[in-house]
């Protein structure tokens, strides 16, 4: 589904993504792991187009996006959760939902039922600003943000940061179930055990690069865990 080739991105002098490249195929939970600073959040940032156009080759399907804007990514069927999630503090829960539709493709203004149902907090709290709400209750805002636009490729970064069990589990399984309706999900994570519980394939990132990928299921726990450790 997504084919990233050979990405780099630079802050000035930085170079944060070094000749990164992965797939995050249709149906399966790709997991990005590494310490802080290797640079997750630029691959998603990038992959979202947020960063402007870099060297490398990106694909969603047979569609060459490399030069796409970011609002083009979100029509063509990318969507980012981000790190923080980055809800909007002064409007409601729905308004913040609206704001996600402007990724679909086929035009409606309508919010999906499926987001409620799949979050019901964000029913009960549909009059509340987003700034009073909890911290596992904005993630699951930011993700239900991210799914009204009827995205093909979810990408999250690192979700379940500052998040308490219950709610970890509820996205674990909601993210479970998008996949197995042939979603292709790319979960930025540091959480190791929650890879081992939902995850399909795995991508260990070190100072920009990709030092290490595979299946989560034949995974080398020891192996990746060096790149993990400080
Ligand atoms: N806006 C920025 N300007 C300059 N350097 C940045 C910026 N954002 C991130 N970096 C640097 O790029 C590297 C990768 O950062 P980031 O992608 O945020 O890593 P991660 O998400 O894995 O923690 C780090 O060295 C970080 O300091
Ligand atoms: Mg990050």
């Amino acid at each position: 589904m997504l084919k990233v080739t050979a990405l780099n991105h630079s802050y000035g002098a930085v170079q944060a993504l070094r000749e990164v490249s992965l797939e995050a195929p249709a149906g399966a939970i790709t997991c990005v792991m590494g310490r802080n600073g290797v640079g997750k959040t630029t691959l998603l940032r990038s992959l979202m187009g947020q960063l402007g156009t870099n060297r490398g080759e990106v694909r969603l399907g047979n569609n060459d996006i490399s030069r796409a804007k970011a609002h083009l990514r979100a029509k063509l069927g990318l969507a980012l959760v981000p790190q923080g999630r980055e809800i909007f503090p002064k409007l409601t829960v729905e308004e913040n939902l609206l704001v996600g539709l402007s990724a679909r493709r086929d035009g409606s203004r309508r919010l999906p039922e499926l987001v409620f149902s799949t979050f019901p907090i964000l029913k009960d709290f549909r009059k509340r600003m987003g700034g009073d709400l909890s911290g596992g209750q904005q993630q699951q805002l930011a993700i239900a943000r991210a799914l009204v636009g009827d995205p093909q490729v979810l990408m999250l970064d690192e979700p379940t940061e500052g998040i308490q069990p219950n709610v970890i589990d509820l996205i674990g399984d909601v993210l479970q179930r998008l996949a197995a309706q042939g979603m292709a999900i790319i979960l930025v994570e540091q959480y190791f055990e929650f890879i081992r519980r939902i995850g399909h394939r795995y991508v260990v990132m070190d100072r920009g690069r990709v030092v290490d990928q595979g299946l989560v299921a034949s995974m080398d726990t020891a192996a990746v865990g060096k790149h993990l450790s400080v």
